[in-house]
């Protein structure tokens, strides 16, 4: 993942990787909770824009007995957040609206189906599918780890769609090759091969045949 723009050379923001995340209402609130982590500890990473969907806020609650917006980042995290900033999905008049806000990508885990037809289609009603449409159109990094099983029409176009415009679908399917002991171990190895996706490539990630 590219660093965003020196100060000098954009006239504003940070020279490290600034970055936005979404968590939405798809199963999968852990593998969420695994990248707000591992962000959070990347010395790389000067800043990450967090939105939940408020349908998230149902799914995270139920997935990891986590309930409410409020101190949400430092429930998630386990820790104060020292670089995770929350912004409302309502809040569309947050910087990360704006191409002219840098970034360095979006990444949208786990993204579920509505959010997905959102972004492919370009509602941008929404600060999560506005901020998806804007790295898009900028030609920054957008990648959507879409999660749902079956797949319908819909939802295979909308991913087609998606792509066709620039974005990775990133699918919420974690490897077992690395034979995890539980969903934490499920899920942080997950990350681990988003982030190096994003160029971000994380110490203790599981590389096959590195043994
Ligand atoms: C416990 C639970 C699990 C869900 N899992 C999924 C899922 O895996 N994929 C999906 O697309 N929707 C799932 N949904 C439905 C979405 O939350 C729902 O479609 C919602 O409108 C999505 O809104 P959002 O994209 O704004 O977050 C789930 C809902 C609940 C309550």
């Amino acid at each position: 993942m590219r660093q965003t723009k020196k100060p000098s050379e954009s006239g504003s923001g940070p020279g490290g990787v600034e970055l936005t995340v979404a968590i939405t209402g798809a199963s999968g609130a852990v593998f969420g909770r695994w990248l707000l982590r591992a962000l959070e500890a990347d010395e790389r990473v000067e800043r990450v824009h967090f939105v939940a969907s408020e349908n998230s806020l149902r799914v995270i609650a139920e997935e990891l007995g986590v309930s409410g917006r409020s101190g949400l980042v430092e429930k998630l995290v386990g820790a104060k957040p020292k670089k995770i900033i929350q912004h409302a999905d309502a809040d569309i008049g947050a910087g990360i609206a704006s191409g002219s806000h840098p970034s360095s990508g979006m990444i949208v885990l786990p993204c579920s189906m509505g959010t997905l037809a959102a972004i492919a289609n370009g509602l941008a009603n929404s600060l999560i599918a506005r901020a998806a449409d804007v790295t898009l159109k900028e030609r920054r990094p957008l990648v959507l780890c879409v999660r749902e099983t079956p797949l319908n029409r819909i939802h295979l176009r909308n991913m087609t769609l998606a792509a066709e415009a620039g974005a990775t679908i990133f699918p919420v399917i974690p490897a077992f090759y690395n034979k995890p002991l539980d969903s934490d171990e499920m899920a942080r190895q997950f990350v681990c091969r988003v982030l190096a996706h994003v160029g971000l490539a994380q110490a203790g990630a599981y590389v096959w045949g590195e043994d």
